[in-house]
């Protein structure tokens, strides 16, 4: 199939966040097809840095396509959130002005039939992220053939919300016995076997392709870890702008900030003492509500409707 490319969601949203300095240091945790660190390329110019990430190799070979238009500004690392302390270190910086991330997966991805992320194609139950060889990451098929029905049903409901979990996680325990599970075909078939009367335009598969993949590639825990490292990455006055694409996503990035821009809530015996109010918080909201694509926006680019957009800046170290 050929690529289809990929459109960079809430692209001037992004700069306007980011409000990016022209000598400036700058990370892109998330490169994908490159969309948005052209722009922050273009925008700081010719004396400012930028370093961008991706655990996926494929998105590496693009990313050192544009180093060849950038050799002094860019510098791409194959590397997951986790790493991303190290990879600012490697780098030789401890605090940058702004940081991206763009979470998901881009279309190059997802439409990728021998990726395994889209249940509209046929192709291997893989939807690794990291597909490399030294890659240690499971498959979607190593856990669909190989964890118990609980687990599988635990992971539709916790990372899919997927009401039917029970039902499903059973139907691919008695299926696998005949014939264990290899191809994303072969489980949309059974989700639609299961679950035949889902509503109108939503695919019986959708929640658990998402719970899958979220569940193979650790989502969760590397955005929660991703943010941590962020956070202490910034610099004075740096903004840190990430975009989501599910509520478990969004619900962890606005928690993380809701935590960090309010002020801790003193409990025991210490609640009786006078409490100092204004007490300056290192860092403060951009926006109370999250920043979503335009109408616009959704129709050129429909898997931009999703998006949730927040940012924050850190006013003190
Ligand atoms: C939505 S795409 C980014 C698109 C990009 N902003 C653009 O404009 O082209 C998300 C990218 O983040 C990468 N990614 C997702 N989770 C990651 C993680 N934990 N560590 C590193 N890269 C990750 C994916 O491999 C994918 O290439």
């Amino acid at each position: 199939m050929a690529e289809t490319g990929h459109i960079s969601v809430l692209a001037q949203e992004v700069l306007t966040g980011l409000a990016p300095k022209p000598d400036g240091f700058y990370l892109d945790t998330t490169f994908g097809a490159g969309g948005h660190s052209r722009a922050i390329l273009d925008a700081i110019g010719k004396r400012g840095k930028l370093l961008a990430l991706d655990r996926d190799p494929d998105a590496i070979l693009r990313g050192e396509k544009l180093v060849e238009l950038y050799p002094r500004q860019l510098t791409v690392k194959h590397a997951t959130f986790q790493k991303l302390g190290a990879m600012l270190g490697e780098w030789g910086v401890d605090k940058v002005d702004g940081i991206l991330f763009d979470l998901g997966i881009s279309s190059f991805q997802i439409d990728q039939p021998e990726r395994g992320f889209s249940f509209r194609f046929d192709g291997p139950l893989d939807m690794r992220m990291d597909h490399s060889i030294d890659s240690n990451s499971k498959t979607a098929a190593d856990l669909v053939n190989t964890m118990t029905d609980r687990a599988l049903a635990d992971i539709f409901f916790k990372y899919g919300e997927e009401s039917q979990s029970r039902k499903i996680a059973r139907a691919i325990v008695q299926d696998r016995d005949k014939k264990p599970f290899t191809s994303t075909e072969q489980l949309a078939k059974l989700a639609e076997r299961v679950i035949p009367n889902r509503k109108r335009g939503i695919h019986p598969a959708t929640k658990i392709f998402q719970a899958l993949r979220i569940a193979v590639n650790s989502e969760l825990e590397q955005l929660e870890n991703g943010l941590k490292a962020a956070t202490n990455a910034l610099a004075n006055g740096g903004r840190l702008v990430v975009i989501s694409f599910h509520s478990l996503e969004d619900r962890i990035v606005k928690q993380t900030f809701r935590r960090l821009t309010s002020l801790p809530i003193i409990t025991g015996p210490a609640a009786l003492l006078p409490q100092t109010k204004n007490v300056p918080l290192p860092f403060r909201l951009i926006n109370k509500k999250p920043i979503v694509p335009t109408l616009e926006e959704q129709q050129l680019n429909p898997r931009s409707r999703s998006a949730k957009m927040r940012i924050l800046e850190r006013v003190a170290i």
